[in-house]
């Protein structure tokens, strides 16, 4: 576990603080302390469930089959967890002006839960569901789900409001993720193994800006050899705690 006068958590706090347009993009990783488990690697969802429930192709020959299993991950059970340590104190860093925005591929609405405002939801969001017929959206908290597929009034499937795979990005999204990139001045890149293309590609193209990168995960991906300045090997809500009082914790002082 990293300490809190480790030097590259110094030298991170530091940059953070100089920076003029800091933003961050983050994956699964940053919800695995909430209890929610990643998408691959050890105890992973595709460990247990088959990825082609999450093909489009798939969703709409078998809405029913489909919905079971989406059912399962996204809303029985993630919709009971609540954010952790590291959605805190991004948002933290939001209010208090030191982080500008938050691309994400994950689609649990916790940051914006944790009360993050700028947050560029890259994958959609599973708390809203799309009519595939009239593309009316309805909140998910709205429908039982208790019978599969949930219908429309006007008889359309619902599908959750985020992408699957054989799916393209939503376009204001894209856009959205696109403005940032160009404008930012550093890339945190938080728990995301960068296996999922197009948004594996925005820290790349961040880097061709002339962004500085700043990675935290446990373990290395695949761009820690390749673009990561600074990497701050560790848990997501450890890191982010420690960030925090490094960032924050003379100010508090003064105020007391
Ligand atoms: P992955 O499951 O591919 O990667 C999760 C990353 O989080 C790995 O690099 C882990 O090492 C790291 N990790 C694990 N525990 C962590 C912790 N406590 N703190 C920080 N990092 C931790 O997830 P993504 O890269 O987000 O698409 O996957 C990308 C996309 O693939 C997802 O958005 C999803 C999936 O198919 C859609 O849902 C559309």
């Amino acid at each position: 576990m990293m300490r809190i006068d480790d030097p590259l958590l110094i030298r991170t706090a530091d940059m953070l603080r100089k920076a003029r347009y800091p933003i961050a993009f983050t994956g699964a990783g940053v919800s695995v302390e909430s209890g929610i488990p990643a998408f691959r690697g050890d105890g992973g969802i595709w460990e247990k469930y088959d990825p082609k429930t999450l093909y489009i192709d798939y969703f709409y020959a078998s809405p029913k089959e489909a919905w079971e299993v989406i059912r399962e991950i996204f809303y029985t059970f993630m919709g009971r967890c609540s954010p952790n340590r590291a959605h805190e104190v991004l948002a933290h860093m939001e209010s208090e002006g030191m982080l500008k925005a938050i691309i994400t591929q994950n689609i649990d609405n916790l940051h914006q839960q944790a009360g993050s405002r700028e947050v560029v939801e890259f994958h959609g969001n599973s708390q809203r569901l799309c009519c595939t017929r009239c593309s009316l959206t309805r909140p998910a908290s709205e429908l039982t789900l208790e019978t599969l597929p949930p219908l429309c009034e006007c008889g359309g499937i619902f599908k959750p409001d985020f992408v699957f795979f054989g799916e393209n990005i939503p376009e204001q999204a894209f856009q959205a993720s696109v403005r940032e990139v160009e404008q930012c001045d550093l890339l945190l890149i938080v728990g995301t193994s960068g296996e999922v293309a197009p948004a594996s590609l925005i820290p790349s193209q961040a880097r061709r800006n002339g962004a500085d990168i700043i990675e935290i995960n446990p373990s290395p991906s695949n761009y820690t050899a390749t673009l990561t300045d600074v990497f701050l090997q560790g848990k997501a809500g450890e890191i982010f705690d420690h960030l925090d009082q490094l960032l924050f914790s003379d100010k508090k002082n003064m105020n007391e």
